[in-house]
């Protein structure tokens, strides 16, 4: 029997070089290996984009074609949307008596994320909603809805994790042995920096390059990336460790070609023009699979459709079973009750 594992995105822009290396990549990788549960976030996302509906509801259809683009199997991984699965809503409702407010409050993703976030929930999180203080307890519910046994994710997450399992704790203790406790498959890649040279790629830093991206796109950002700033001509040494053209070619070049560029550009054998433009061929290569493949599924938009009805319907049949076992050990089975009368 392959182990369960779940894992969930939420779906608020197209997926760049960051979440592919941290995160989507591995994803693909283990496909063969679990029975995976891939969950299309829509609800967690819209916690802090409540106020934008159709930025949720066009990403949730960007986000799919993305992670089918990169070669995630539909007939190996159960794609499914959040919204259309109430047994977790359900599930949240009931875990949420299991968690305090501070330990909510204490969570330190939330309080990242709340740091972040000071346009929508205030300089010291006075505007925080009830909704988005409480996602770690229905990013639990996702996780138990599923029997997840296994979480892949990367360290930011481990927080959330905790939390769940701490629920789960709490449920069996209260209620009976009844969820399975998961554990962290902790992703081995760091964060990926940022074209401008920022420990992190990401969206609402504008340094990110993204799957989808033409090549023009990739033209004018690899052009304009953070090279050593001691470097004046074309021929000064440089070092390479301080260079995101080096650190991309480190990502998408092979290992020959890798060495040839770190060992050039330190005897100042290699200028920093010469090396943009191998490096926009090289990540040009790298994103074209990628992109063909998300053109089929760009002319074929009613497969994407299946995809998810499919993927949703397999989830809901194993929320259902989970949602049953909890409502026996709560005592609030009343339907069943009646059934067997
Ligand atoms: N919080 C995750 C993120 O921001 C997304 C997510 C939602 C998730 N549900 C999950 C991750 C369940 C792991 C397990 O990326």
């Amino acid at each position: 029997m392959k182990k369960t594992i779940l894992t969930g995105i939420r779906p608020t822009g197209n997926l760049h070089l960051g979440h592919y290396f941290g995160a989507s990549k591995t994803w693909r990788d283990i496909q063969n290996d679990y029975d995976f549960y891939l969950e299309i976030a829509d609800v967690q996302a819209l916690t802090d984009n409540f106020d934008n509906p159709e930025k949720v509801r066009t990403n949730v259809y960007e986000i799919t074609k993305d992670l089918l683009s990169i070669g995630i199997d539909p007939e190996k991984v159960h794609f499914f949307i959040q919204s259309q699965i109430p047994e977790i809503a359900e599930l949240t409702v009931f875990f949420g008596n299991l968690v305090t407010v501070s330990r909510l409050q204490r969570n330190p993703t939330v309080k990242t994320e709340i740091s972040q976030k000071k346009a929508i929930f205030g300089n010291n999180g006075e505007s925080i909603t009830y909704g988005f203080l409480g996602y770690p307890v229905s990013q639990a519910a996702d996780i138990t809805c599923f029997e997840g046994e296994i979480v892949p994710v990367g360290e930011d997450q481990l927080p959330l994790l905790e939390q769940c399992r701490e629920i789960v704790r709490k449920f069996n203790s209260i209620y009976g042995e009844t969820l399975i406790e998961p554990q962290p498959l902790l992703s081995k890649t760091t964060r990926i920096k940022g074209l401008d040279g920022n420990d992190k790629m990401g969206k609402s830093l504008g340094n990110a390059i993204y799957l989808v991206d033409d090549k023009e796109t990739i033209h004018k950002k690899i052009m304009g990336a953070m090279t050593d700033p001691n470097k004046i001509k074309k021929d000064d040494p440089a070092n390479p460790n301080i260079c995101m053209v080096y650190y991309y070619h480190k990502l998408v070049n092979n290992e020959e070609n890798i060495k040839t560029i770190c060992e050039e550009c330190r005897k100042g054998n290699r200028g920093c023009v010469q090396c943009k433009k191998e490096l926009i061929e090289t990540m040009n290569n790298f994103l074209k699979p990628i992109q063909e493949r998300r053109k089929y599924y760009e002319e074929n938009p009613q497969e994407i459709e299946k995809i998810l009805q499919q993927g949703t319907k397999e989830a809901k049949e194993k929320a259902q079973r989970t949602i049953k076992k909890v409502k026996q050990a709560m005592k609030i089975n009343y339907e069943e009750d009646k059934v067997s009368e």
